[in-house]
């Protein structure tokens, strides 16, 4: 057992909560870290003696390890050229996907564990601790249950994302490819998998075929959560909502009806600035959301199509200035926002008992993440102690 003390922080952001301040702001404290968890968190002077290491941050913030709740990780090759033609006018389009099936399909296991490694590398360079990874470029049985097993190498938070899109293959015979997500496909994933979800929008599932899947997914075990609302008006929201699925996520288009559904619901609206970013779709209203009492979650969507980025400050710079969220609201939304989209109780926040995913910022305060956009404000991050 091993305990440290960091201490000499200028702002602490606990998200422990307190009146008029969801982010639990304390300043000018220690935290003493043992084995792996925060087991004290006070007063600089109060701090305990004999602790075995202890770190001085000399002055800098510190927020909650990140919780990106939203990534498709494991695939192969990239889509720069779909990029470019986009920034030069064509809109985009899901079927893009396909062109990423194809290539990851391809690609041995060595392949796809290193380019995972790599954007996992990214992803803590830059404070994420705690993320999720989704299936969904294979389409196969096997194949699925390949990305499956190599996202369970770095994650314990896999999706099985088999209605994705339909395959090629599949084109005339929509119900056979349901009917291969529901049965075997799911059966060889749900043993790396913690949750199922399915891309319910015009060129992609039906709310009926999504019920479908969800169910099939909930009695194997698996927990909920859609992508919905991506590219239009749809049924994703009220799917997942009726469902009570964990979380949705884009929710770039909603209706008054899906804003008061998810009021009234335990679902996390989760929003993606990343792909509003770089499709030059306009950006939801996180303000909506949260005036109407949503529980809202920031995360990167990590894909090769509409979100290459890697980057949670990024998502909360653009949150802020794009979508109406003050940076508490921002920051909340990245760390215990995310944590509850995953039903995670042990990170997000930093009061006792959470495990100690520290992120230290070369800045004296949180409001730099969106203040100072692009700048690389990470300066040290700590996983687990
Ligand atoms: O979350 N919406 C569906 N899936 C991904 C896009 C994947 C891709 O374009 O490759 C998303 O945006
Ligand atoms: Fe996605």
């Amino acid at each position: 057992m091993t305990t440290t003390l960091y201490t000499g922080i200028g702002e602490l952001t606990t998200n422990v909560a307190r009146t008029g301040d969801p982010c639990g702001t304390i300043t000018g404290v220690a935290v003493l870290v043992d084995d792996g968890r925060v087991s004290w968190v006070g007063a600089a002077s109060d701090a305990p003696d004999g602790a075995d290491a202890v770190v001085d941050l000399d002055g800098r913030s510190v927020v909650p390890g990140f919780v990106d709740s939203h990534t498709h990780l494991v695939f192969a090759g990239d889509r720069a050229d779909e990029f470019a033609a986009r920034m030069a006018g064509t809109p985009y389009a899901a079927g893009g996907i396909r062109t990423t099936v194809a290539a990851t399909r391809e690609a041995s296991d060595d392949a796809l564990r290193a380019r995972v490694q790599g954007l996992v590398a990214e992803l803590h360079a830059q404070g994420t601790t705690t993320f999720e990874i989704k299936t969904g470029y294979a389409l196969t049985v096997d194949g699925e249950e390949r990305l499956a097993r190599l996202a369970a190498e770095v994650t314990p938070e896999v999706t099985f994302l088999g209605a994705h899109v339909v395959p090629a293959e599949y084109q005339d015979d929509r119900d056979g490819y349901v009917d291969l997500v529901c049965g075997p496909m799911l059966s060889a994933v749900a043993p790396y998998a913690r949750w199922v979800d399915v891309f319910c929008e015009r060129g992609a599932f039906t709310a009926a075929e999504g019920e479908r899947i969800l169910r099939a997914g909930a009695a194997a075990g698996l927990g909920m959560r859609v992508h919905g609302n991506q590219l239009g008006i749809g049924d994703g929201v009220r799917l997942a909502v009726a469902l009570g699925a964990a979380s949705v996520d884009h929710c770039t288009y909603l209706d008054d009806e899906d804003i008061a559904a998810l009021a009234q619901s335990d679902t996390v609206a989760t929003l993606l600035p990343g792909v509003e970013f770089s499709t030059r779709q306009r950006y939801p209203s996180a303000r909506r959301l949260l005036d109407a009492g949503v529980t809202v979650a920031l995360a990167s969507d990590c894909n090769p199509g509409s979100s290459f980025t890697s980057s949670m400050p990024l998502m909360i710079a653009l949150a802020v200035r794009e979508m109406g969220m003050t940076v508490s609201e921002a920051v909340w939304a990245a760390t215990a926002g995310g944590a509850r989209a995953l039903r995670r109780s042990d990170v997000g926040h930093l009061g006792v008992g959470a495990r100690a995913d520290l992120v230290v910022l070369d800045a004296p305060s949180r409001t730099h993440l969106a203040y100072r956009p692009g700048v690389p404000l990470v300066h040290e991050v700590v996983r687990a102690g």
